[in-house]
């Protein structure tokens, strides 16, 4: 196929050189994926109304995220296993976010151990914590990214139970031999061995991560750790209310994309009613669906500080390792530098909620 020319073409690419199976569990959300499909189409409903004759000869798109510079207001989310993308998986984005100056955000499920993503290159970030039913395997986890320089906890809290994703079942989603979870080994390596039309992670969440966390346990994690505290999978302006009584320094707006509740609110329509619930308090991310630097700007114009990017690097590590990943940040940066541009707006904070067309 020609060269892709954006982050959606990459896909395409990418599915080429996986598995079936590897494919289908990264592209897959729950059920029927409408809350998938959503996700991408909120944020190319939203409409721009941009201003004209400012001088935007130097757009800059570099910001701040927990105090902290970022090259970007983009970082790459925590996705399982990116070893099944390519055989250098996490330490090729770590290679890539490092040089790119962004905020890297690993995985508790990463199939190279938090210690040695850390070790791969001098970048900023964020370990992502799943809370297991042991609480002694969570605290050394948590222990352990302190000690290996992580910033921040991103602490998922929409997995009391996986969400079914009919692909992984479908396809029996396991992992193939010689890629395990590197930071449990070598702890419960057993569930995930394969089964029948059925998903071996679905099996292995299950038996092991806890389904009674509830905001007593941000209270524990806050009690054992003086790491900053993010809350990712919040949607409700509620639930942000509480993640800020509870000491939290962030939410990521987030419906995981779209692999657990099917059916729940897209990512960019809830959105605003964090914000406003966060107020000063909290800083706001937002993930899902974003393919565009337009979306980036919407997301920011709507009060965001920074979003994740799931899938499209995982493409583009899939499609070429961390040369995939350096394109994916490029082009997103290119397409964010353009869209500030047209908008007007040569500095993020001037990226303000006028921005948005209210419909
Ligand atoms: C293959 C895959 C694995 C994921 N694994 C995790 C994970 O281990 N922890 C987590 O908090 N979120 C996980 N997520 C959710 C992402 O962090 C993020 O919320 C989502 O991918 C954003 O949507 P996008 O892919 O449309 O950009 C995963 C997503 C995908 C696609």
């Amino acid at each position: 196929m020609a060269a892709p020319v954006n982050l959606t073409e990459l896909e395409a690419l990418a599915r080429e050189r996986l598995p079936q199976m590897v494919y289908d569990y990264y592209a897959g959300g729950a059920n029927d994926e409408i809350t998938l499909d959503e996700n991408r189409r909120a944020w190319e409903a939203v409409r721009l109304r941009p201003r004209v004759l400012v001088d935007v000869s130097h757009v800059d798109c570099s910001t701040t995220v927990l105090g902290r510079t970022t090259a970007l207001p983009v970082m790459t989310a925590p996705c399982g296993f990116n070893g099944l993308a390519h055989a250098d998986g996490e330490r090729a984005v770590a290679r890539a976010t490092a040089a790119a100056g962004v905020v890297q955000v690993v995985s508790t499920v990463s199939t190279t151990s938090l210690e040695d993503v850390a070790a791969a290159a001098p970048g900023r970030r964020w370990f992502q914590l799943y809370c297991y039913r042991d609480r002694e395997v969570t605290r050394s986890l948590v222990q352990r990214a302190e000690q290996a320089g992580y910033e921040a906890l991103c602490v998922t809290v929409d997995v009391p139970y996986l969400g079914r994703r009919e692909r992984e079942v479908r396809t029996g989603f396991h992992l193939p031999p010689g890629v395990t979870l590197k930071n449990l080994e070598p702890y419960a390596v057993a569930e995930m061995a394969a089964a029948e039309r059925d998903s071996a992670l679905r099996k292995y969440v299950n038996a092991l991560w806890d389904p009674s966390l509830n905001w007593d346990a941000i209270d524990w994690l806050r009690s054992i750790t003086k790491l900053p505290l993010v809350l990712k999978g919040v949607l409700a302006g509620a639930d942000a209310r509480l993640a800020a009584e509870h000491g939290a320094a962030a939410v990521i707006v987030s419906n995981h994309g779209g692999r657990q509740l099917d059916g729940s609110v897209a990512s960019a329509r809830a959105l605003p009613e964090v914000v406003e619930a966060a107020g000063d308090r909290l800083e706001v991310l937002v993930d899902g669906g974003i393919r565009r630097g337009s979306h980036v700007v919407a997301a920011l114009a709507m009060g965001a500080r920074a979003v994740l990017i799931g899938r499209p690097y995982l493409w583009g590590l899939a499609a070429d390792g961390e040369a995939g990943v350096t394109r994916v940040l490029d082009e997103l940066k290119n397409e964010i530098t353009l869209a500030m541009a047209l908008c007007g707006r040569a500095k993020v904070r001037e990226i303000d909620g006028s921005l948005i067309v209210r419909q």
